[in-house]
């Protein structure tokens, strides 16, 4: 089976309610991102930090998984297919989706703040001060703050080499290392970019831009280019 690697963003959980970063009204637009999203922000607000991680994990409890999500856990039965995703959310998964690599963490997991290979799956939405890990520190969310490694980075580079197709949905590729994935394609190898509004990223002939939202552009996509005689 040929390869199929995916670099998803918050644009395809939008049609599922989930708002994204940098389109007008955008979790941006609302929070300062360093505030809530950066390690001295936890320790400058630890109590704001944990709110605004509860938030979103209260709204993401909420959503279902769109036809997007759907349409690529569905590819599996012609592709080998990897999803590279930036969203923290849970909604690959729940579509079907076996390989998925969170390159931001996990909204539904909490971390030791002291050791970080203690990592647990959260059973609710809330994430208090006081929650401690087994060795008895407090857990933070178990998000890749700005600024802080990106852990899963070197195994998706080396996913991303190996791809026969590459497919772009639903991000800017604004935030490196993950819009760096690009470059690592194979020369020659098709890649797919699937969105309203082009990312940041000029066009090259191996490109196909696909300028629909992510549940109609993978419809068109697959239609048209993945599996044309089906
Ligand atoms: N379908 C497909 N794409 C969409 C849709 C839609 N319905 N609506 C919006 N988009 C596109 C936008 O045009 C934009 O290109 O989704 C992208 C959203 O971009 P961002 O808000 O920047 O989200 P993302 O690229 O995932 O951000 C990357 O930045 O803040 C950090 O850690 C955060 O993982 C995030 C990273």
């Amino acid at each position: 089976m040929k390869k199929l690697v995916v670099l998803s963003g918050a644009g395809i959980s939008a049609e599922s309610g989930i708002s994204t970063f940098r389109d007008n009204g955008g979790l941006w637009d609302n929070y300062r991102i360093e505030d809530v999203a950066t390690p001295e922000a936890w320790l400058r607000n630890q109590e704001l930090v944990l709110d605004f991680y509860n938030q979103r994990r209260k709204q993401a409890e909420s959503v279902k998984p769109n036809a997007a999500h759907y349409a690529l856990a569905e590819l599996e039965n012609h592709f080998d297919v990897t999803i590279i995703t930036q969203n923290v959310d849970n909604l690959h998964e729940v579509a079907g989706s076996s390989k998925v690599i969170h390159l931001h963490g996990e909204l539904f997991k909490s971390r030791s703040t002291k050791n970080p290979d203690l990592v647990y799956e959260m059973k609710t939405w809330e994430l208090k001060t006081g929650d401690l890990c087994e060795e008895g520190s407090q857990l933070r969310p178990h998000i890749v703050w700005f600024g802080e490694e990106v852990p899963m980075m070197a195994v998706a580079m080396d996913i991303t080499e190996e791809a026969d197709i590459f497919l772009v949905i639903g991000t800017s590729l604004a935030v490196y290392p993950a819009a760096g994935l690009v470059n690592y394609v194979a020369p020659g190898r098709p890649i797919f970019i699937v969105d309203p509004a082009q990312p940041e990223i000029s066009l090259k002939k191996n490109m196909t831009f696909i300028q629909e939202k992510a549940t109609t552009g993978m419809d068109s996509l697959i239609k048209k280019y993945l599996l044309p005689d089906n």
